[in-house]
């Protein structure tokens, strides 16, 4: 037998051993709370719920409540939990029995190393008590500038690429994409990636860029991946990536793990000499001296890894990350804030070409905003550092706080997460529902090992917390004093109670910068570019329809016939304001 049919028998295998174990899995948990009939006999729900499901998911929590039984893969049930107490429960009070899964954990463990999302329990305590002070509100006031000049940059390139009176069609995702790219680059490692200058070919930025896509391509491995890892050493894991990698079967999935793997190398040898290169700049007062220097605005010993080192030498012996530790770090924060950033901000220029007049009233804001910067930039070496409004001016304005945090609540960048228990218990409930008997329940007992699927988008939009027009896309909502009833009940979200960052000791450590990111995005573009929906009739005389497909993160592509349903693309009409 060749080494390819071995290693495929051993998939197969294991893939058998895995069924088997949910379905002795599904013998022992059945979960007693109401949902939708199963829709397909192996697919359960999950193909109407999680392949471009958006509707769905939203139907599912409206019809059956806050938490619901879904069917999942070969007979297999899921709950699929949105209640606002059950989720504070689920991830505030008891988080250690609500865990990640374990593919979950160890595929990332694979990818990242030893970073955030891929360790539990006192290590990832350990990591969080280190990284949580480095994403706080003066850290972020130092890193504006930072993020400024990319903005900044990103607008020149929209620009010269308009007339001076007629509107222009072009496709912003890939331009939102990189400078999303550089933004965290250079925030969050203080690496230079000019990703938006498309001359410059860097395999690092490269590698970063593709780590996303192509880590979905490979999800069908991912629940083999535990299995694996606990049967086999890392002597032989290390031989079977080598068998597949070097393996001639022909087969997509091959191609697409070989090329995980060649990425993972590049992101993991180029993220090391970053390290290496800040610990040395660390060490040597001189080198800090010299990096200081070598880009715009010299800012670079702000960005957020040089924070870590010296917090972290600065930190008692027990509290320390190790080297592998702040590897996996950088690695996880590239992952986590490049593809969830570009769809917010894509959405929110999205939503504002398709309500011209709040785009309006907020470019208004922005511009008296503007006007108000002092005199102190006067000797700005140019036109990008005299209108750069301060933090506190950006992150106050009311308007412009109100799209970003709409956008955010109905349009959440990761609309799924999912858990699994780590012993038989129970969760209660804020509004009661129906059991699997038909009476009213408030609590819903889970089995050991029981998946929960934590709906994100079904909580942002729950008519129940945020009214009858929950599915609207309405900023004033955040302007209007009203809303502060004391005791109205709430999500336990760390941003403005919502659930799209999560919430407890896993929520996102990144928002403020997604936040700072997306608002100073909007403040560069908008007093110079009009954004519109597409108008223009192509050659065949279609206009083209952007259609937000939802799979792992929500993605614009173009509807048939004027595009092909499936290529991420955001073509949008812009026209320059002023010369
Ligand atoms: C709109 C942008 C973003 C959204 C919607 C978002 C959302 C989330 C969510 C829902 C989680 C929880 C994931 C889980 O439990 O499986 C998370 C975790 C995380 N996010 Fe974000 N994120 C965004 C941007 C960022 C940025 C810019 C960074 C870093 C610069 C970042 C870093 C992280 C990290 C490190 C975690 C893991 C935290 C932990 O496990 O302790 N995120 N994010």
């Amino acid at each position: 037998m060749s080494f390819p049919q071995l290693i495929g028998y051993s998939v197969l295998t294991l893939t058998v051993w895995k069924l088997l174990q949910r379905w002795a899995s599904r013998k022992a948990n059945t979960i007693n709370v109401a949902g939708p009939e199963k829709e397909h006999w192996w697919k359960g729900n999950l193909e109407s719920m999680f392949v471009d499901g958006f509707q769905r998911c939203l139907e599912v929590a409206a019809d059956y409540g806050g938490a619901v039984k879904i069917h999942a893969l070969f007979g297999e049930e899921w709950l699929y939990v949105s209640d606002p107490r059950a989720l504070h429960h689920i991830l505030v009070k008891e988080p250690h029995i609500f865990e990640e899964s374990d593919s979950f954990i160890s595929c990332n463990k694979l990818i990242f190393g030893d970073g955030l999302i891929s360790t539990l329990g006192e290590q990832h305590r350990k990591q969080r008590k280190m990284l949580s002070p480095v994403f706080s509100t003066s850290n972020m006031r130092e890193l504006l500038p930072i993020i400024q000049t990319v903005s900044y940059e990103l607008k020149s390139i929209l620009v010269s690429n308009l007339p001076t009176h007629n509107s222009v069609e072009l496709d912003v995702l890939p331009w939102l994409s990189r400078s999303s790219l550089d933004c965290v680059c250079e925030g969050v490692l203080g690496y230079h990636s000019a990703a938006l200058d498309i001359r410059n070919e860097d395999e690092y930025t490269d590698a970063l860029r593709m780590i996303g896509p192509s880590i979905t391509k490979t999800l069908l491995f991912r629940p083999l991946v535990p299995i694996v890892t606990r049967i086999f050493s890392l002597y032989w894991r290390k031989k079977i990536v080598d068998w597949l990698t070097i393996s001639w079967l022909p087969t997509q999935a091959m191609r697409d793990f070989r090329e995980l793997r060649r990425i993972i190398e590049i992101m993991d040898s180029g993220s090391r000499a970053i390290l290496q290169e800040k610990k040395a700049a660390l060490e040597s007062p001189s080198a800090i001296l010299s990096q200081t220097h070598d880009t715009p605005g010299g800012t670079r010993a702000k960005d957020m890894m040089s924070i870590m080192l010296r917090a972290n030498a600065s930190s008692s012996e027990p509290d320390r990350l190790s080297d592998t530790e702040l590897l996996g770090q950088m690695n996880v924060m590239i992952f986590a804030g490049l593809e969830t950033t570009t769809a917010a901000v894509a959405r929110a220029l999205y939503m504002l070409a398709k309500h011209p007049h709040i785009q309006e009233q907020l470019r208004a804001e922005i511009c008296d905003a503007m006007a108000e910067v002092p005199d102190v930039h006067s000797h700005a070496k140019d036109e990008s550092e005299s209108t750069r409004l301060s933090y506190d001016a950006l992150t106050n304005l009311p308007l412009l706080d109100a799209v970003v945090r709409e956008t955010f609540r109905l349009y959440p960048s990761l609309p799924v997460l999912s858990r699994k228990t780590t012993e038989a218990t129970s969760f209660p409930l804020q509004f009661p529902v129906r059991s699997a008997y038909g009476e009213e329940i408030n609590t819903v007992p889970v089995a050991k090992k029981q998946k929960l699927i934590i709906s994100i988008i079904a909580a942002n939009h729950n008519q129940a917390i945020w009214g009858e027009d929950a599915s609207e896309w309405k900023p004033s909502r955040w302007l209007d004093s009203s809303q502060g009833d004391e005791n109205a009940v709430r999500y336990p979200g760390v941003y403005s109670s919502m659930m799209t960052f999560l919430a407890g000791n896993r929520s996102c450590i990144g928002f403020k910068f997604a936040e700072m990111e997306i608002k100073d995005v909007l403040a560069t573009l908008l007093p110079d570019i009009r954004f519109a929906l597409p108008s223009a009739p192509d050659n065949n005389g279609n206009v083209k329809e952007i259609y937000w497909k939802m799979g792992g993160f929500h993605i614009p592509v173009v509807k048939a016939p004027a595009g092909d349903g499936q290529t991420p693309q955001l073509p949008l009409s812009m026209q320059l304001i002023r010369e």
